[in-house]
């Protein structure tokens, strides 16, 4: 049986990312999307809420599974038993941090390999930060990610603007 990790900060997830999901768990027999709880980034969306989101758009596909993690992937993947790391790949500019993370990794651990997806066209330019950008000047993000993550978006937007004007 062969179970795979799909790690990201996923701050939140987006359409590329599901596009992702949704082409690994056919690959393998069950994927983990691993939500990394980074105390050095500031994220818009505690782990929770993130975690919270993917468990909404994923709910109907029957090999995945999300877990929040900390500390280093190859541990979470010991802890998980998962034998393959997935990442996207987007374009040339994601090169280099993917190979540097990849080879970190197989240097922590060769048993564990990094299998990389080409993102689908349509998702080439899409990434967490531009969606929040976006959103956060007022703009459709309604192509960038799924519904239910639109309006959890935009309301975090709004209350954040709120709290900023008390
Ligand atoms: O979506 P992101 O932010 O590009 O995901 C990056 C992630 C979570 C895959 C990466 O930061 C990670 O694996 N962090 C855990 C710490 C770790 O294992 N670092 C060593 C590999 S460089």
């Amino acid at each position: 049986m062969t179970r795979a990790i799909y790690p990201g900060s996923f701050d939140p997830v987006t359409n590329g990312h599901l596009d992702v999901i949704k082409r690994s768990a056919k690959i393998v027999d069950e994927l983990i999307v691993g939500v990394l709880n980074n105390n050095l980034k500031s994220p818009l969306f505690n782990v929770d809420n993130r975690v919270k989101m993917l468990n909404e758009v994923v709910a109907d596909i029957p090999n995945v599974k999300v877990m929040a993690f900390d500390g280093l992937l190859v541990d979470f993947a010991h802890q998980v038993d998962a034998q393959v790391i997935i990442r996207g790949l987007r374009a040339v500019t994601d090169f280099e941090y993917e190979l540097q993370m990849s080879q970190t990794n197989m240097v922590l651990d060769d048993n564990i390999e990094t299998l990389f997806l080409s993102t689908k066209l349509e998702y080439a330019y899409l990434n967490s930060s531009t969606v929040k950008e976006v959103a956060s000047h007022g703009g459709d993000i309604s192509r960038f990610v799924p519904d239910v993550v639109a309006k959890q978006i935009i309301n975090k937007i709004e209350e954040l603007k709120e709290n900023k004007n008390e």
